[in-house]
């Protein structure tokens, strides 16, 4: 994972490469560091934990440099320490590198490396590189302006694994290298300056003119001018593409952390993403061309949250098309050899559109002659540059790592395409569902209201060891999801158990310390999940029960409601009760909500 900025320009480089960092920290904020390039001397400043560290460091004000590379990092190899932190050098302090990605060949390199002389400093995987850049940049006996650009490219040959890497030397020391292999990296451009980032709203501020650098592509990047090379170092023409995003959207907008801004922006987040693809009543989706009548199998890949919202979205596709549709996390997909062909429609549900597992399921798929499908909320990101089509959610940028206004962006798409998908399969009516999607953003304002009651139970429930969630249906999603988000942010430990199993094994943990959080709006199940309600219940568990407003349940210590509203749409509404106490629970442990430990927003190493 990790977040690398890069700056060259005639500005001094340090605030805008922190200012890059900051808004980069969703990636990984175990350590963070600086390498600026000036009188031909590197300078390297970095600590462990997050960018506000760097800021202090007394130093870094000292430093005048216009050219930079920066790093914020998710560790993977080496704890989260200020030696293991980023920019590494080589053993002579001629060549400075950031890295994001893994390389899996390390140890080979490093051994290589040793036998040749040199010593490692960290235990990370990165220091191999620039070490390895001054092994060919010292054996290479010609000496033209493409020497650095040829230890990078002979470096980068020798390594297995995903990179997205900068470079500076002072042998270059205007000049940063920057290159990636599956890892994403963009350069921002004006005329004077030019920015490299591992996403768009870390440099957006300062341009709308992007390139976005293509696997195995090289670029050398001085304020003036920007040359691309393919791996074999020939030129490569490219053209920038304008990026328009409101960039004010990004802050915090009155609100104490992302996250609960991100819950709240929910009914716009569906309703912008709804608007793109309906029209009066009228579904379409212009540049989705998929023969659905040849599809005999649907596959949703995916990861965490945005699993479940593929699994909300089988029942979807289930039940208006008819069409078997399976489930598959991504990093067992990608290993399972799944069984695809050109009649089976491959769908890849991804918040970044760049989580390595999922891009890989993608090329997977694309490999056995699936048609494949993204749904991403990234314009760009490296997801949809590979999929046969893309759609998007128009979320707006999600900054907290607990994934909120995504997952309910993606549920509607899905039910979306569902409906378009089971139109043109002439399989049913349609007309209800359509007019149920276009209640949903009032629908979400109510529930949104239950915030004060949802507050109080947090104060109840912050100090538990153990909680447990209990559905049936499409609410057993809702369960998962709403667990997925408990522990994350505020550490606890849940599981989530489809009702009907707990007999199966799980009701043995239950005792009179046992808290369990009942989702409850299938009315056809309800009889059933009142029944495993009672069953807890004469063991002792305490339970609280999130509900659609029309249905009576059993009695219970809490009880929530939300709106009434079609069974495939429930889980947007359904979940909100769940973010909300996730979220009031961690801010009862004091903890930092948008940042949990151990995690990053980006999963961009498998
Ligand atoms: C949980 C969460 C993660 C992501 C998962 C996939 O709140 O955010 O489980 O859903 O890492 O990420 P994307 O959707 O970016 O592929």
């Amino acid at each position: 994972m990790c977040g690398i900025v890069g700056y060259v320009g005639n500005k001094k480089c340090i605030p805008i490469l922190i200012n890059g960092l900051l808004k980069l920290e969703y990636r990984g904020y175990d350590s963070a560091g600086i390498a600026t390039i000036s009188n031909n001397y590197i300078n390297i400043i970095k600590c462990k934990g997050r960018v506000c560290n760097l800021q202090n460091q007394a130093e870094i004000n000292n430093l005048t440099s216009t050219t930079g590379i920066a790093h914020t990092r998710w560790a993977t190899h080496g704890i989260p320490s200020k030696e293991n932190a980023h920019p590494h050098m080589d053993n002579l302090g001629n060549f400075a590198v950031v890295h994001n990605g893994i390389i899996e060949n390390y140890l080979e390199l490093k051994n290589f490396l040793i036998d040749n002389g040199y010593f490692f400093y960290s235990e990370t995987d990165t220091e191999v590189i620039p070490n390895l850049i001054h092994y060919f940049y010292t054996n290479d006996l010609i000496d033209d302006k493409m020497k650095l650009l040829r230890a990078v490219k002979n470096t980068c040959a020798k390594l297995k694994g995903s990179y997205a890497l900068e470079i500076i030397s002072k042998f270059n020391p205007n000049t940063v290298i920057a290159i990636r292999k599956s890892s994403p990296l963009i350069i921002g451009t004006n005329k004077s300056e030019k920015f490299i980032a591992s996403d768009i709203p870390a440099i957006l501020q300062y341009t709308n003119d992007f390139y976005f650098l293509a696997d195995n592509e090289f670029a050398v990047i001085t304020k003036n001018k920007l040359d691309f090379y393919d791996k074999n170092l020939v030129k490569q023409h490219k053209n920038t593409e304008k990026v328009d995003i409101n960039c004010c959207s990004i802050n915090k907008s009155g609100y104490k952390d992302y996250m609960l801004k991100e819950v709240y922006e929910q009914s716009t987040s569906i309703q912008n993403t709804f608007y793109k693809f309906m029209v009066d009543n009228n579904i379409s989706f212009p540049y989705i061309n998929i023969d659905i009548g040849s599809i005999n199998m649907i596959y949703i890949v995916a990861c965490g949250t945005a699993m479940h919202a593929g699994l909300c979205g089988k029942f979807a596709l289930e039940s208006l098309c008819n069409i078997p549709t399976i489930v598959d996390i991504s990093s067992e997909f990608r290993y399972r050899n799944p069984l695809l062909n050109k009649n089976s429609l491959c769908i890849f549900i991804s918040q970044s559109g760049e989580t390595a597992d999922t891009i890989a399921a993608l090329e997977l798929a694309k490999s056995k002659g699936a048609t494949t499908l993204a749904i991403t909320n990234v314009f760009n990101s490296s997801i949809t540059r590979k999929a046969d089509y893309s759609l998007y959610t128009y979320s707006g940028p999600e900054i907290a790592v607990a994934s909120t206004k995504a997952y309910t962006s993606q549920i509607t798409l899905l039910v979306g395409i569902s409906i378009y998908f089971s139109e043109l399969l002439a399989n049913t009516n349609t007309h209800f569902l359509k007019d149920e999607i276009l209640t949903l953003p009032n629908k979400i304002k109510q529930t949104l209201q239950t915030s004060s009651k949802i507050k109080k139970l947090a104060k109840k429930l912050y100090n538990k060891d153990n909680i447990f969630f209990l559905g049936r249906g499409i609410d057993y999603i809702t369960s998962m999801e709403a667990s997925l988000k408990l522990k994350e942010i505020s550490y606890i430990h849940s599981e989530a158990f489809a009702a009907g199993e707990l007999k199966h094994g799980p009701i043995a943990l239950i005792d009179n310390e046992s808290y369990i959080i009942c989702t409850i709006t299938d009315s056809t199940l309800i009889y059933k999940v009142i029944s495993n309600i009672e069953e807890v219940t004469a063991r002792g568990a305490k339970t609280i029960i999130i509900t659609s407003e029309e249905l009576q349940t059993s009695d219970s210590e809490f009880i929530i409601k939300v709106p009434k509203t079609n069974k495939l749409l429930s889980p947007i509404l359904s979940i909100i009760p769940h973010q909300l106490l996730a979220y009031y629970i961690a801010k009862e442990k004091g903890l930092d909500v948008d940042k949990p430990r151990n995690l990053a927003k980006s999963v961009t190493v498998e």
